[in-house]
């Protein structure tokens, strides 16, 4: 039988690598998104949601007796202070980051447990804490591993696996648009580049039964000058 993914911010930088990477090792992929163009040139089942309605999910995904996988890798990141910020971009940063991921997790909980399938989070880069003018991202990415941990503890008797993956600066749209908001330099030949983030997210996938990674973090290599100097 053909294995399932369904994933959410699929037409984004890292969500269409996973996508590509995971039609490469077989997985039939459900892949959602808002730009429908975009999904329908991915190797997979378009399935056009807006996550800021999550009311609207449970008619917008398909019934799937069975799912191996699902991960969670949508995401909005404004860089805004808090007195920039109007109560309607907290409500999309949280709905989009969390609250649909919660409801989208709750809808294909049964195929999930009939798979004994894996839930994968796409977080925010390790250790991200308190940043100011990001604090609905930082808000948003910890109430998602604490919505990762709750649920990696209720499935464990329904043999559902949970990991958050942290992923550091990856080369996409939206790394290149939050450092040039904050000012910072940004050089994707110096960030992960997607593909290989997808490739961690499918090696947590196939990895053998008896053990699972239940949080990864991937940094870039580092690039500075070695002490003593380049020699
Ligand atoms: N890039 C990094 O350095 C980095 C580092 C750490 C964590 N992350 C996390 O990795 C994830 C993917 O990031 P990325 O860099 O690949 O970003 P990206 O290229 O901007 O992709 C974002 C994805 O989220 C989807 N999305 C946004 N709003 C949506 C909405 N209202 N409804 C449905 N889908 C929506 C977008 O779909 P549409 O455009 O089709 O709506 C797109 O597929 C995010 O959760 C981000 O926080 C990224």
């Amino acid at each position: 039988m053909k294995r399932t993914m369904l994933i959410t911010g699929a037409t984004g930088g890292i969500g269409a690598a996973i996508v590509r990477a995971a039609a490469a090792h077989g997985y039939r992929v459900f892949a959602t998104g808002r730009d429908v163009a975009a999904l329908h040139a991915l190797p997979a089942d378009p399935l056009p949601v807006d996550l800021r309605t999550p009311g609207d999910l449970a008619g917008a995904l398909p019934h799937l007796d069975r799912l191996d996988a699902l991960v969670h890798c949508a995401g909005i990141a404004d860089v805004a202070s808090v007195e920039e910020t109007p109560h309607e971009q907290w409500t999309d940063t949280l709905t989009v980051n969390v609250v649909a991921a919660a409801e989208i997790t709750r809808i294909l909980l049964p195929a999930l447990r009939e798979a004994a399938g894996h839930v994968v989070f796409v977080n925010a880069a390790p250790g991200l804490h308190a940043v100011p003018r990001w604090s609905a991202y930082a808000a948003s990415k910890t109430a998602l591993r604490e919505l990762a941990d709750s649920l990696r503890i209720e499935e464990t008797p329904h043999g559902v696996r949970v990991t958050t993956v942290y992923p550091g600066g990856t080369a996409t749209d939206l790394l290149a648009k939050v450092r040039a908001r904050f000012g910072q330099p940004y050089d994707p030949a110096k960030s992960i580049q997607p593909t290989t983030l997808a490739t961690v997210v499918l090696t947590i996938l196939e990895m053998r039964d008896d053990a699972y990674l239940s949080e990864v973090s991937v940094q870039p290599t580092p690039h500075g000058t070695p002490p003593g100097g380049a020699n």
